[in-house]
């Protein structure tokens, strides 16, 4: 019988308890044992109660529920060689010779590198008596696949991340609901969005709720950017309009580098028009809260993709990234989809836009 086991690290992302589910019960369907890891990356160093054999029924109920069930932490143990060769002990004295990883950019390349060190890992531990040789020589590679849990969609290897589709129905909501205070009030709003360097949710966001300016990581504003904003906004007051909306992307900088809060975005409209500026930070609000029917249908048909691809190839296969591309479910080494995903954001940190945008392609993750 084929062991693997499942787990969520990182930033928690509505769908993944439907990635979780899917993976689960299409392992347990074609055979297989699965084990969850709770409280993620660390949970795996930890061992102990934290990686428990599930059944179909301990998957019941969570497609629904935002977050992870599983639990999730941004595991510093992982990051040291020492945490790691303690989590490969944990996998190897259960048999487990497959993970399917769900978490974002930091949590797979985390993962990626635990899989290229896994045959010295176990070296280390018979060197140091703390494994039988022959359980080594038995689990000598472990298959990995990862699957991007992430609000943000900044992730290479697939279209949509689990998680940025129901973030941007919270922030849908809540600029709907401040438009209507807004233009009660005649004010102005500056909300800031989460997605770190990425401005996926700032920029969709602003069209499907119709913000009446954006700034996004991708376009550093350009000196002078304070003008063209003020001038969209009064434009828009003189053809009569009650309510100006600007969204800000939390990571967004100037053409120099310079990181623009939403607060300098109120300063500015407070002091070149006048006008009756208020800041709302969304926050954590984008990351909670039930999935999206595309969260769930993502998470599952990813999380099934998961574990079948698992079962069906060599634990020494090189490990994948699976995702979607045009609707189609996608398989991409992970290795690489790390490193593309990497150069971009070096890319954008160092202001080449135009090559940034290029590297991106005509999606923002493929
Ligand atoms: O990566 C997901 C994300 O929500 C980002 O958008 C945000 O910058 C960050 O995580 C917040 O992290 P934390 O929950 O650790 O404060």
């Amino acid at each position: 019988t084929r062991k693997l086991a499942v787990l969520t690290s990182g930033g928690d992302s509505a769908g993944m308890n439907a990635a979780v589910r899917a993976a689960v019960r299409a392992a347990l369907a074609a055979g297989a044992e699965v084990f969850g890891v709770r409280e993620g990356l660390q949970g795996l160093v930890d061992g102990g109660e934290l990686i428990q054999s599930l059944t179909s029924a301990d998957v019941s109920g969570i497609l629904q529920l935002g977050g992870t069930d599983l639990g999730t932490a941004r595991s510093d143990d992982f990051r040291t060689r020492d945490g790691r060769r303690r989590a490969a002990h944990n996998l190897v004295e259960r048999g487990v010779d497959g993970l399917v990883v769900i978490g974002g950019d930091g949590s797979l390349t985390g993962a990626d590198l635990f899989r290229r060190e896994w045959p010295a890992l176990l070296d280390e531990l018979v060197a140091a008596g703390e494994l039988a040789p022959e359980a080594a020589a038995d689990h000598h590679e472990l298959g990995l696949v990862g699957l991007v849990g992430s609000i943000d969609n900044d992730m290479v290897g697939t279209d949509m991340t689990i998680g940025a589709d129901t973030a941007l129905h919270r922030i849908i909501e809540a600029v709907d609901a401040i438009q209507s205070t807004a233009s009660s009030h005649q004010r102005t709003f500056v909300i800031e969005v989460m997605g770190r360097r990425c401005g996926y949710l700032a920029l969709m966001g602003s069209l499907a709720a119709g913000a009446n300016f954006v700034l996004i990581p991708e376009n550093p504003p350009a000196d002078g950017w304070e003008d063209t904003m003020c001038d969209v906004l009064s434009g828009g007051r003189k053809i009569g309009r009650r309510a100006s909306v600007v969204l800000v992307a939390e990571g967004v900088v100037d053409r120099h580098g310079n990181p623009i809060t939403a607060h300098d975005v109120r300063t500015v409209l407070e002091e070149r028009l006048g006008e009756d500026t208020r800041v709302t930070t969304l926050g954590h609000v984008q990351r909670g809260g039930s999935p999206t029917a595309f969260d769930r249908y993502l998470g599952t048909v990813l999380g099934h993709a998961a574990t079948t691809h698992l079962l069906a190839t060599d634990p020494g296969a090189e490990p994948q990234l699976v995702g979607i591309r045009g609707h189609r479910v996608v398989t991409s080494p992970l290795m690489e989809c790390v490193e593309a995903t990497r150069s971009i954001a070096d890319v954008i940190s160092s202001n080449d836009i135009d090559r940034a945008m290029a590297l991106r392609g005509s999606s923002f993750t493929s």
